[in-house]
């Protein structure tokens, strides 16, 4: 039998249903889009998975507090706000999965039963802090003084209040079995925990030891019984992270499509997670993997966190800005390229609405936007809207060819390395190579004298190909804006579907044939209202 072929599978990590999403959530989901549609538009099988954690003490004094029972709570926010957001952001997700999902709940269970039967897992009692914030048993290590209301105490470094004590008998997981194992995988693969600021803290994290943790909770009720011991739950993190198999079919009946999709899909090809959630990806979960005899993850990419006033940006601190809010305004292309282009995947990053504007304005309605609309209208005004045959060719086009072969090539390498704006860069130098073009060969005056329309021919062919491969490289970033330039250059009537055409032969020159339809049609990226009045 042939081995199943691979597929490219990305996740994001499955988001607490304690409130809304805000645009912390939607920058890991967009960049998990952007990276997906790019890997499908080199014609590989993908599989893009988001979804939310719904168990675990937070959600659930989040639903008491709302007056309502857990799975009540969570319905509404799931419905009405967490699924819907994926919409907003224009996310071509394959699949979301909820964790209180009865295909995540068997297989939970059925998992820890495993790694029980492997001898991984025994009873014991837990008493020291824990950030009811973070779902995590914290170590002295991981505390700070506090300031303000807590000046005195020791706090979690990331939500700022002291963590809860206490004190349980829990089923412990055999953390400290598997020191050595994860430190020699990443020392023979520096590559599965990036960036290197990631790499470097989980190795010392591991060179420190690892001791061993609950794997279970005797005083939560909102959670999965575990099968062999059903006063407990399964620890809201230990619950969570299998999300990243369970929704792929990991212990589902052989031979079945299920079955065949996790063959495909695992080893996970990058867990996308924000910063503070690098260690629970980096060093619990393989070592969960490697405990129930499972491959641990190929990559774990930490990127770093969208500050309000210098902090991360939160629910729980308030300070946390709708996606919808911003995306009203300015649409979701341009959301999706301010956050990929603006902010260096990897580091944090500050939004906001005048860099925005400034950007949008710029890059967006001047650069790109100003391109397409005059290439559209002068191939209307010169040529009645059938695109010219290129006429004789320089060593100025010569260079544009040229150019864009090293954009495909340095875009493409961009996207291996998950530098989203390094991408965007490239084609935004070769968008600015044309613009440049356009207006040295000023082809409104080669349009003047019949002698020159040769030269007016190659100049507008020249800026729609460019054009056609813009919108091929744009694409994963701005399906929208991109989907309409495509249409409006005759691309689609002779080339076919945009999301079908390859990056690597988006450099082919000469693949718009001449004579077809081009219009203006609406602006791609149109003039807005000075955000000060929304
Ligand atoms: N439920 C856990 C994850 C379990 S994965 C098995 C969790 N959820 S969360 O809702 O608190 O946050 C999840 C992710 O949202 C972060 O890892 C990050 O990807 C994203 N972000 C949340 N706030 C963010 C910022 N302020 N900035 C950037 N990303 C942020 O942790």
């Amino acid at each position: 039998m042939n081995p199943v072929a691979k597929s490219f599978y990305v996740t994001t990590p499955i988001y607490y249903v304690n409130d809304a999403p805000h645009i912390g959530h939607a920058y890991t989901s967009t960049a998990g889009d952007v990276l997906t549609r790019w890997h499908r538009q080199r014609g590989e099988k993908v599989w893009f998975l988001t979804g939310v954690d719904e168990h675990g003490t937070k959600v659930e004094r989040a639903a008491v507090q709302g007056g309502v029972t857990p799975q009540e709570w969570v319905d509404a926010l799931v419905n009405d706000s967490w699924k819907p957001v994926l919409e907003t952001i224009d996310a071509k997700n394959d699949d979301f999965i909820r964790t209180t999902e009865a295909r995540h709940v068997e297989r939970v269970r059925k998992f820890w039963e495993n790694v029980k039967e492997n001898g991984y897992v025994y009873s014991d009692s837990y008493e020291g802090p824990y950030c009811v914030g973070c779902e995590e048993f914290k170590f002295p290590a991981d505390l700070v003084p506090g300031t303000g209301e807590f000046e005195g105490s020791q706090v979690c470094a990331v939500h700022g209040r002291p963590p809860e004590e206490l004190s349980e008998d829990n089923w412990f997981f055999k953390l400290s079995d598997f020191t050595q194992p994860l430190i020699d995988r990443y020392e023979a693969n520096p590559n599965a925990v990036r960036p290197a600021s990631a790499y470097n803290e989980v190795m010392s994290f591991l060179r420190g030891g690892l001791v061993d943790i609950s794997m279970s909770r005797s005083s939560v009720k909102w959670g999965i019984p575990l099968s062999w011991d059903e006063s407990q739950v399964v620890y809201v993190w230990f619950d969570a992270l299998l999300n990243y198999i369970t929704a792929v079919g990991y212990g589902a009946e052989p031979a079945t499509t299920e079955a065949e999709l996790f063959e495909r899909v695992w080893p996970v090809d990058v867990h996308l997670v924000g910063k503070d959630i690098l260690r629970f990806h980096a060093v619990y979960w393989p070592a969960m993997l490697m405990a129930a005899g499972l491959e641990p993850p190929k990559q774990v990419f930490a990127h770093g966190w969208l500050l309000v006033g210098g902090e991360k940006m939160s629910k729980t601190k308030l300070t946390g800005i709708a996606p919808e809010l911003i995306i009203d305004h300015f649409g979701s292309d341009a959301f999706r390229y301010y956050f990929m282009r603006a902010i260096a995947f990897g580091q944090d990053g500050s939004f906001s609405w005048e860099d925005m504007s400034a950007r949008y304005t710029s890059e967006l309605a001047n650069g790109l936007g100003n391109l397409v609309s005059r290439a559209t209208a002068m191939v209307g005004k010169y040529f009645e809207g059938q695109l010219p045959a290129e006429g004789p060719i320089s060593h100025v086009e010569k260079t544009i060819h040229a150019l864009l072969t090293k954009t495909v090539v340095d875009a493409n390498a961009c996207i291996d390395e998950l530098d989203f704006a390094g991408a965007i860069g490239q084609v935004r130098t070769f968008i600015e190579h044309i613009n440049g073009y356009v207006t040295e060969q000023e082809p409104w005056v080669l349009a003047k004298s019949e002698e020159t329309y040769g030269a007016l021919a190659t100049v507008l062919y020249t800026v729609c190909e460019s054009l056609r491969a813009i919108a091929v490289l744009y694409n994963p970033v701005m399906p929208k804006a991109m989907g309409l330039m495509w249409s409006n250059i005759g691309a689609r009537e002779a080339l076919g579907e945009l999301c079908d055409q390859r990056v690597e032969s988006a450099s082919t020159w000469g693949q718009l044939p001449a004579g077809v339809r081009v219009h203006k049609g609406e602006s791609l990226f149109p003039r807005l209202e000075d955000p000060e009045s929304i």
